[in-house]
């Protein structure tokens, strides 16, 4: 049976390392980290993620504000907030929420953040960064990021000789997730929907990390025994009359044959949250140096 990686303690950790760099922050400099969360519209999955960033952004201890834009806003007008956000002194992160609604162009907005407050990691230059391993001068995407913390404590800083399987190329993960891996000297496949034979490629992965948004798509029988299965997956599926959340790896079985696994929810979810915080604060402290 698998080690089942509890994401909500590592994150717990990394959320009292940020409380404590803001409160120093603070003491020393008069700063108070600052993050500015910008959603458009009324998706109800990205109210409840927006709700839980603005949350934990307040137990850290920051100055949250939250803009809650109607879903017709013209896309003028969220770039003249994303200029005011830039400019405002007592803002250090900014963070807009995706996907926005169909008629903006999400593209123009991101790159329009300054580098220096994209938490998200989103702006080419961030993800620029990334991709030449220049990892301590930018900001890195949370969700790879906190991906990358449970990689490590299952093999360590260098990956060399491992095989690392990215299913999913999307901007947000995949993409910066094979980059890190790499980074990280893993020889990284990065799998997608035109990808043939999925499961071949997945048998042979050391680590086999899965973004794609289908429920329970990895198979006990596309893991390779002992491998570290990193499920980035969040999907609700209806068990029985029974709403429940499962993730892109079928966990029960999958968690027979790997040696590491994260669990869908209470794995990478929580992570994402908590590398937000570290990125938040992180950019404030550059901002006042
Ligand atoms: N939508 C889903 N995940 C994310 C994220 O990490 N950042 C942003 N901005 N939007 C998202």
């Amino acid at each position: 049976m698998a080690e089942v990686i509890d994401g909500k303690q590592v994150a717990a950790s990394v959320i009292e390392s940020v409380k404590q760099a803001a409160a120093e922050l603070e003491r020393s400099k008069g700063v108070k980290t600052g993050l500015a969360v910008v959603i458009v519209g009324d998706d109800p999955a990205s109210h409840t993620y927006v709700g839980a960033k603005s949350r934990m952004a307040k137990e850290c201890g920051f100055a949250s504000i939250q803009h809650t834009l109607p879903a017709e806003t013209a896309q003028e007008e969220l770039a003249a907030l994303v200029r005011n956000l830039n400019e405002n002194p007592l803002i250090h992160g900014i963070l807009v929420q995706l996907p926005l609604p169909k008629h903006l162009d999400s593209g123009p907005i991101i790159q329009s953040i300054k580098p220096e407050k994209d938490v998200d990691g989103l702006h080419v230059v961030n993800a620029g960064k990334v991709v030449t391993g220049d990892l301590d001068g930018g900001l890195v995407s949370c969700t790879p990021a906190g991906a990358m913390v449970f990689v490590r404590h299952a093999h360590g800083n260098d990956l060399s000789g491992l095989n690392a399987v990215v299913i999913g190329r999307s901007n947000l993960f995949g993409k910066p997730m094979s980059a890190l891996l790499l980074a990280a000297n893993a020889t990284v496949t990065t799998a997608h929907k035109g990808t043939k034979d999925l499961p071949g490629f997945c048998r042979n992965a050391d680590i086999l990390v899965v973004a794609v948004g289908r429920a329970e798509l990895v198979k006990a029988d596309w893991v390779k025994p002992g491998a570290t299965v990193i499920d980035v997956g969040i999907n609700r599926i209806s068990v029985d009359g029974k709403s429940r959340l499962v993730g892109d790896a079928a966990f029960e079985e999958c968690a027979k044959v790997a040696g590491v696994i994260t669990p869908v929810p209470g794995g990478v979810g929580p992570m994402t949250i908590a590398m937000l915080m570290a990125n938040t604060v992180i950019a404030a402290q550059r901002l006042s140096g």
